[in-house]
């Protein structure tokens, strides 16, 4: 496969999907399901984009595997060869309430190494991209690598249910940090991550599709990504997560390690 090749190839279809996504924001029937409880809604334009994309892939690469959120495209146990992985609205929460604030995400991932990523934040109409050596992108703009610095000089992102479950905790990071921002789109929250606009997203256990985008592009970017533990991300698992520059993880970790029985 000729990566740069299919990367315009995918970024075709990212550019396609961020279209239908606006548009359907106009729609007032568009179908709004509850999954687990009244916070966890699926829409009908979840199901269609990743669709959208399953089709492409399926026609492209007919041997690759395929994970979606949404779907059930045969059980994925491996990250063996190309292993596609797609949150067709990242923020469906937002999506429904905000109509702003949620993003699309898609990601090839090759024997469990990324290999392309795109997060479109759709309302601005921004695409955020990284292709394996040949560093990150906003539309056409090469991102800088981000700066270390420790927690003390930066803004944090946490999890809802980081807050609400771990409080104690999450109170000592936001009381070392000059304040802390909230989105609800862990794509978007990896987004000021990458973009320097927070210095840390931490989390409680996220589904692989909400954060394997994500970590692609901040890998690609020189910033650490790590399980709160300080262990490696697991493929395919839940993970509790710390991206964040190399001293502010550092600064995150250790609060972890000295206060990992409260909370719990
Ligand atoms: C959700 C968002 C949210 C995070 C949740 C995710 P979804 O993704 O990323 O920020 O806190 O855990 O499930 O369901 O809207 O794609
Ligand atoms: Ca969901
Ligand atoms: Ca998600
Ligand atoms: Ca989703």
């Amino acid at each position: 496969m000729d990566i740069a090749v299919t990367a315009k190839l995918v970024r075709g279809w990212v550019e396609e999907a961020g279209q239908l996504l606006r548009e359907s924001l106009s729609n007032t029937s568009i179908v709004v399901e509850e999954k687990s409880h009244p916070s966890d809604l699926v829409t009908e334009m979840d199901r269609f984009i990743e669709a959208f994309y399953v089709e492409k892939i399926r026609k492209e690469f007919p041997t690759h595997q395929i994970i979606g959120e949404e779907g059930s495209y045969g059980e994925v146990d491996n990250m063996d060869g190309y292993v596609w992985i797609i949150d067709p609205i990242d923020g469906t929460l937002n999506y429904v309430k905000q109509k702003r604030n949620f993003c699309s995400m898609i990601a090839l991932y090759k024997d469990g190494v990324g290999i392309f990523s795109f997060i479109n934040d759709v309302i601005n109409e921004d695409i955020y991209y990284a292709i394996k050596g040949k560093g990150a992108y906003c539309n056409d703009k090469q991102l800088e690598n981000v700066t270390t610095y420790p927690l003390g000089k930066g803004l944090v992102a946490l999890n809802t249910k980081m807050v609400m479950l771990k409080p104690t905790l999450s109170k000592k990071i936001i009381q070392e940090a000059l304040g802390v921002r909230l989105i609800g789109s862990a794509g978007l929250e990896m987004v000021q991550v990458i973009t320097n606009r927070v210095s840390a997203y931490v989390t409680t256990p996220l589904n692989f599709w909400d954060v394997a985008p994500g970590i692609m592009i901040a890998s690609e970017l020189g910033l650490k990504c790590s399980r709160t533990d300080n262990s490696p991300i697991k493929m395919l698992e839940k993970n509790p997560i710390v991206i964040a520059n190399e001293n502010t993880h550092q600064d995150i970790i250790n609060i972890m390690k000295k206060t990992s029985n409260i909370d719990v």
